[in-house]
């Protein structure tokens, strides 16, 4: 869109929030609040973006670093809204056109919405336009105050008289502004409210003093522009979002038992035919093939899985992969690049991190395969350990195809079991095992006949 610039507004203490954390960082749907804001800004191509920060402005800082072509400005102290537009009047000095103003705490709204907002505001030519909403329970907001039909004044909840209280349209607090003359208007505004804060909603009725025509839109759907202020509206916002992406995920063919218990973050795929028990969690980046079966109570952090997969019930998968057609679980811990082959079968109590393990192999019951690199077919029996650290380093463990790993054995790395070995139970492999041979550590077996009888006598 021609000449549009963005300004996100994110400096407030948030004090409702009651956190030691920024609260434009609090994740909704494993996301932060603030980066739904920068996308839907974003959509509108503006020439510059600006963030303005203040509270807790260094970890807020650090979290921008990750998006690219942000200005960051810092208001200190934060003395209001209108004061915080102000500190981004040098990172828009030759700025022309619109500025699009958002807010870091209102993540729902849509770009669809802000698209219309500056058609609005450019047709009419407009010194400002202001995103309203009609709710039922409008306390809090600022409320839009009208007069045959135009927009007066917007007055903030605590200096609202009852009959303004009454009004029920709404301000979003999202707005374009016609970016000639903005800020001299804005030094104007005083901090005579019961607050003692520089409003921006006083720029309105500012403009409307001189003369200058307000315009509005408004949202038909509310969520769109609730703002977040409590842990409670988070965990409220969190909710439509995430029944938006159950919602959208089984209408693109996923079966989802019981959507309410059901927790996909927003960037999570999943294919077509696969199955989500109630109480399933799949986080961050992970891609779900299709036909697969996610049991109840499974968490998918990072990971990729294949087409047909099987995660059974309670297993916990973080930054790690599955093939197409393997099976894991119940109660399976997978993480720090685990990579499960094709076919592989790894049971309950089996943990791997930072493992390879190859196609068709079988890790059944109660093991630990750490840094090891096991080949296809292999079989590890019941019981099986890697000893991978030394206590102060770690080292390598490799199986090789078609091995037979039997139950109970330990294998102190670095070692290498050779393609097609066994090892017999119980086995100590201190080291490497040549392909095709067994290894056995365990004594020969002693039975004393009689000794039970002996052992009661004596006492
Ligand atoms: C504001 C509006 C209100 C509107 C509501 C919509 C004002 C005076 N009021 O109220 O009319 O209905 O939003 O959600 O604008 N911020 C700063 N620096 C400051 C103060 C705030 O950057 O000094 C930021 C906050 O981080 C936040 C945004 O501005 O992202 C809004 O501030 P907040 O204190 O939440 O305003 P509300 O009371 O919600
Ligand atoms: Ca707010």
């Amino acid at each position: 869109m021609s000449d549009v610039h963005v300004v996100v507004l994110a400096a407030g203490k948030g004090t409702r929030m009651r956190s030691a954390r920024p609260k434009v960082l609090h994740r909704i749907a494993g996301v932060p609040m603030i980066d739904y804001v920068l996308a839907a800004a974003a959509e509108l191509s503006p020439r510059t973006i600006t963030v303005v920060v203040g509270h807790q402005a260094e970890e807020l800082r650090q979290a921008l670093g990750d998006h690219r072509g942000l200005t960051i400005v810092t208001q200190e102290p934060q003395l209001g809204t209108a004061h915080a537009l102000l500190t981004a009047e040098s990172a828009l000095a030759d700025a022309t056109g619109t500025l699009v103003l958002l807010s870091g705490d209102v993540p729902l709204l849509t770009a669809g919405t802000l698209e219309k907002l500056v058609a609005r505001h450019v047709r009419y030519g407009a010194a400002i336009t202001i995103i309203t909403a009609m709710v039922d329970e409008p306390y809090g907001y600022g409320r839009i105050v009208r007069l045959d039909d135009h927009v007066e004044r917007i007055v903030e909840e605590r200096d609202a008289g009852p009959d303004e209280r009454a009004i029920q349209e709404i301000n979003a607090g999202i707005y374009a502004f016609a970016l000639d003359g903005l800020f001299e208007t804005l030094k104007a505004i005083a901090r005579d409210n019961i607050q003692g804060e520089y409003y921006l909603t006083d720029l309105v009725g500012l403009c409307r003093g001189q003369g200058r025509d307000i315009e509005t839109i408004t949202v038909t759907d509310a969520d769109e522009v609730r703002g977040i202020n409590s842990r409670a509206e988070l965990a409220a916002i969190s909710r439509v979002v995430r029944d938006a992406k159950t919602a959208a995920l089984m209408s693109a063919g996923v079966t989802i038992d019981d959507p309410a218990s059901t927790f996909v973050d927003r960037d999570v795929q999943v294919g077509q035919d696969t199955i989500l028990r109630p109480g399933v969690h799949l986080q961050g980046s992970t891609v779900i093939g299709a036909e697969c079966e996610i049991a109840s109570g499974v968490r998918i952090t990072n990971s990729r899985l294949g087409d047909r997969v099987v995660v059974l019930d309670y297993s916990v998968i973080t930054d790690s992969t599955i093939a197409s057609d393997a099976r894991v679980g119940p109660f399976a811990h997978l993480r720090q690049e685990a990579a499960v082959g094709e076919h592989a079968r790894v049971g309950n109590f089996v943990e791997m991190k930072h493992t390879a393990f190859g196609a068709g192999s079988k890790a059944m019951h109660l093991s630990y395969l750490g840094d090891a690199q096991v080949g296809s077919h292999v079989n590890v029996g019941a019981g099986t350990i890697t000893c991978n650290y030394d206590g102060t380093h770690k080292h390598v463990t490799t199986i090789e195809d078609g091995a037979f790993i039997g139950s109970d054995t330990q294998l102190i790395a670095p070692v290498t079991v050779g393609e097609g070995a066994y090892v017999g139970t119980g086995t100590t492999v201190r080291e490497d095992v040549p392909a095709g041979s067994l290894a056995v550590s365990a004594g020969k077996q002693r039975n004393l006949e009689g000794w039970v009888e002996r052992r009661k006598q004596r006492s």
